[in-house]
């Protein structure tokens, strides 16, 4: 028997007992003819003692014990004289009768605590020493726990876990394939799934009803810290289903892992329409933990000689600014740095005004040649401008400025601790539009994936005005990330046919990539709807992560590198040759 008890259970009712304990030394020190070692494993700390008095060969075999030993130890639990009432087991030590090393140790590359000194790229490389440290630990026991809370609640809505395959063809979720060569069919290759999205679609058609399965998906695009090129979905399919039934099945669901893991109750999830979210917040993932919305200036600005404002009206642009409360005595410095914030060049706005309601009762802003004292207090109620408000507005193009404004709004945020890290906002956002204009390409594509359903009262302009096509996709959205996407597919032949038209694929096209979907859909495809949770996300948020790499047992760099098992790597010339494949460059 290694152990009786683990290092996270022993307290004062154990007093007395005999008891054996195996763990990792986290630390070893000698005091005043005692040595105390702290003992850890995945369940906590406890502290071992050993005594010079009691037994000089086993303390000074003790004091020999590195960082990082696995031993076991035989010993009485007792009531310590110093508590440490921080940790359960705080109250107790254990004076030790016998030890065994059961494995020696180097010294780590880096100290094994939440408080480190280890870089990210050497903890990464030591990963299964980093998993140590509690803090990575306790997010992979949460994690578990949402695992398992998802199971619990799908299960009991009658939804059954149905596995596919990773070895399939390509799917339209938009980003790069990871490809997999074929050594029995030489120039061929298999695609690992972006999303099994065609696969649980053809469940529905098989008749399974409900499907989930918490998956691995596989996209090769640029990382970000919430992309990994390869991360988890809780991938979910529903026959018969309208929007409202997804929104209450997936709803309660994220209320009941709430409960469940973090004991918190979430109100049920609001929805917000995709056009006003773009329009208050210039975001499709707001985070509406704080207000301060855009206010559109267009139709209440008064008449001026101010050119930057009558221009962008004049071509259709849009006036609008935020309302940054209580930032009146904000410096000449500060301004500046807003400034540049928004004139970065992915938001690339020319400037912005500025108008300040001072303390004093004052108005002063950079348009005062431009507008009358009265005309600025007019514009400050469509802010509801108070005293020490600070109003901040940009005139660009529709799209710019909302964006710019929508990222503002973020800084604004935290520069000013407007968000109270404990709340939380978790929403809907439906009614997105179904196809997207490329930016400079000017050519459709779809704003999800081709099996959306559009709203059925908006086919009317499915050919003369496409991008006002709403489909009935949604995304969750919780503190301003985007945790899931879904949406209601189409069953329906002619109305695909569509959708693929407008999307300008051949016929031939839409043989070779779907086919066998559409053939299936050929023998009786059941109205159905469904979506996918970023799992990483939804954990990284609940843990309070900084990144999606913090959640993942073995996550890559941002380089895609896998720096423990140092993948990728260059393989063999005879590996190759099998596969038909010679690498080039
Ligand atoms: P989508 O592509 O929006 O939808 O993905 C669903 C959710 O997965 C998460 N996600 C990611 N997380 C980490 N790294 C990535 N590279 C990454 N890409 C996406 C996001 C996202 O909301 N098949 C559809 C779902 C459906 O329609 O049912 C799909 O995959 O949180």
């Amino acid at each position: 028997m290694y152990r009786s008890h683990t290092c996270g259970e022993l307290n004062l009712t154990n007093n007395g007992t005999e008891v054996t304990l195996s763990g990792w030394v986290q630390k070893a020190r000698a005091l005043g003819g005692m040595t105390f070692v702290d003992l850890r494993d995945r369940y906590g700390i406890t502290q071992l003692v050993f005594n010079m008095e009691s037994d000089a060969a086993l303390c000074e075999r003790a004091n020999k014990l590195g960082r990082e030993f696995v031993i076991q130890a035989k010993g009485k639990v007792a009531e310590r004289s110093s508590k440490n009432l921080n940790i359960p087991t705080g109250e107790i030590e254990i004076l030790v009768s016998e030890f065994t090393v059961l494995s020696e140790s180097e010294t780590p590359p880096f100290i094994i605590e939440n408080e480190t000194d280890g870089s990210e790229e050497l903890r990464l490389k030591y990963r299964y020493l980093d998993i140590r440290r509690p803090k990575l630990r306790d997010t992979l026991i949460m994690r578990a726990q949402i695992n398992k809370a998802v199971r619990e609640y799908l299960d009991n809505k009658d939804f059954i876990e149905i596995e596919t395959p990773n070895l399939i063809k390509s799917t339209p979720e938009g980003a790069r394939d990871f490809l997999v060569p074929s050594r029995l069919v030489n120039g061929a290759f298999y695609a690992l799934p972006q999303s099994p999205q065609i696969l649980k679609q053809l469940l529905m058609v098989a008749g399974m009803d409900r499907y989930y399965q918490i998956v691995r998906c596989f996209r090769d695009e640029d990382f970000r810290g919430d992309r990994q090129p390869e991360f988890t979905q809780v991938d979910c399919e529903m026959s018969f289903v309208h929007q409202d039934d997804i929104f209450d099945t997936f709803g309660g669901l994220i209320q009941y892992v709430f409960k469940k893991v973090l004991n918190h109750d979430l109100p049920a999830l609001q929805r917000l329409k995709y056009d006003d979210a773009i329009r208050l917040y210039g975001s499709d993932k707001p985070d509406l933990r704080f207000d301060c919305k855009i206010v559109e200036l267009n139709a209440l600005l008064p008449k001026s000689e101010f050119g930057v404002f009558n221009t962008q009206i004049e071509n259709g642009g849009l006036v609008a600014g935020l309302n940054a409360k209580g930032c009146a005595a904000y410096t000449r410095k500060q301004l500046d740095e807003l400034t540049e914030f928004v004139k970065a060049s992915h938001r690339g706005l020319g400037g912005l005004v500025n108008i300040k309601f001072n303390e004093d009762g004052s108005v002063k802003s950079s348009i005062d040649k431009f507008f009358t004292e009265e005309q600025l207090r007019e514009i400050g109620k469509a802010f509801d401008a108070q005293k020490g408000d600070l109003l901040l507005i940009a005139a660009d193009k529709i799209s710019k400025v909302r964006k710019s404004l929508g990222d503002l709004r973020l800084d604004l945020a935290k520069r000013n601790n407007w968000i109270d890290e404990k709340s939380w906002s978790v929403l809907w956002i439906v009614d997105f539009p179904l196809f997207e204009k490329g930016e400079e390409s000017g050519e459709i594509t779809f704003a999800h994936h081709p099996f959306c359903s559009p709203h059925p009262e908006d086919l009317q302009y499915f050919d003369t005005d496409p991008t006002r096509v709403r489909a009935q996709t949604y995304d969750m959205v919780m503190n301003g990330n985007e945790i899931l996407s879904g949406s209601i597919r189409i069953h329906q032949k002619d109305i695909q046919e569509r959708v693929f038209n407008n999307l300008g694929l051949t016929p031939e096209d839409r043989e070779k990539k779907f086919g066998f979907m559409l053939n299936a859909f050929k023998y009786g495809a059941p109205p159905h709807g469904g979506c996918a949770f970023g799992m990483d996300r939804l954990v990284m948020l609940m843990s309070g992560g900084d990144t999606i790499r913090d959640v993942i047992a073995y996550p890559k760099t941002s380089g895609g590198r896998d720096l423990m098992m140092d993948a990728p790597t260059a393989v063999d010339e005879k590996q190759l040759k099998e596969l038909g494949i010679k690498v080039v460059g």
